[in-house]
């Protein structure tokens, strides 16, 4: 007797979920009963959350202790998750980060790595299990930024990293819509994380207003993605910020933007 192959067991795979909004991420996909398979570089963090998640009584995560950036990164994945015995309901494309600085100024190198990371691998992860987030009737969740609605210049390549990752977001929920698989872009303000030192800076932005925390950005990103909603901007002043492109004119904004980094820079070199 033939038939389809049974289902694998569903997952939510999230990936950069070894530190800041990422475990949260962990966390409320866990709370709200899904398995989560927990994947970055830093294997013994990514331990310590699964360790604190089973301890929770929740299912004890998986965790793949992978490189994103390394070649044929899905594929790999893919077949972790195969020998587990599972394939993914939701994916979660949190793993990114910027670099703080003149673009003619930072190293070449380091800026194409967050096109790499933020760009590359969140579209071949958002394409790569289509068809198991359909089986599943899942969905993709992607992190843009407040900056994917503005120019950036003093963070110029990751600025333009977050635009592409809300226009693709928006696309692919509208393609996949039909298939029932849901897509939301997650667009925050500025998170207290491990991001502002990896970005070279070394106090965080004055403007608390624009400020959330990681929990609340993945409880906001996890409901916005369960409701089907095309893009979530947490809080009344990041909406705000979001909005004004479209009274401004870009010269202005271009103006504001730039010297307001410029204030970040100042703050990242005084002790
Ligand atoms: N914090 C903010 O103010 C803010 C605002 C708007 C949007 N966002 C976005 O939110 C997302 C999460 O940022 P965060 O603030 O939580 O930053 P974070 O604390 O620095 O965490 C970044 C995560 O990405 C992982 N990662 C980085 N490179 C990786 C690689 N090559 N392979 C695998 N994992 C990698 C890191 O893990 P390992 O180092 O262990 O690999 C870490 O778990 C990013 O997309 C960021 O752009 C942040």
């Amino acid at each position: 007797m033939s038939g389809a192959a049974p289902m694998r067991r569903p997952v939510a795979l999230i990936t950069g979920a070894s530190a800041g909004i990422g475990a949260e991420f962990a966390r409320v996909f866990a709370q709200h009963g899904h398995c989560v398979v927990l994947v970055a570089r830093r294997e013994r963090r990514l331990h310590e959350l699964a360790d604190q998640i089973a301890a929770a009584g929740q299912p004890r995560p998986h965790v793949l202790a992978v490189d994103l950036c390394c070649n044929g990164v899905s594929k790999q994945i893919a077949a972790e998750l195969d020998a587990l015995g599972v394939e993914p309901q939701y994916v979660v494309n949190n793993a990114g980060f910027g670099l703080l600085g003149a673009a003619a100024e930072l190293e070449p190198a380091e800026q194409l790595a967050i096109i790499e990371l933020n760009v590359r691998v969140l579209t071949e992860l958002s394409l790569a299990f289509i068809d198991s987030l359909g089986r599943h009737r899942g969905g993709i969740l992607n992190v843009g930024s407040v900056a994917s609605f503005l120019p950036g210049p003093g963070m110029a390549v990751y600025y333009a990293s977050k635009a592409f990752v809300l226009s693709f977001s928006e696309s692919l929920h509208q393609e996949l819509s039909a298939q029932g698989i849901r897509v939301t872009a997650v667009c925050p303000g500025v998170v207290p994380t491990e991001f502002q030192a990896r970005a070279g800076m070394k106090k965080m932005p004055g403007w608390k207003l624009l400020h959330t925390q990681p929990a609340d950005i993945a409880a906001a990103g996890y409901a916005a993605l369960m409701q089907g909603q095309r893009v979530m901007i947490p809080g009344v002043a990041n909406k705000f910020v979001t909005f004004l492109p479209r009274i401004l004119p870009r010269g202005f904004l271009l103006r504001q933007v730039a010297r307001s980094q410029f204030n970040r820079h100042k703050s990242a070199s005084s002790p």
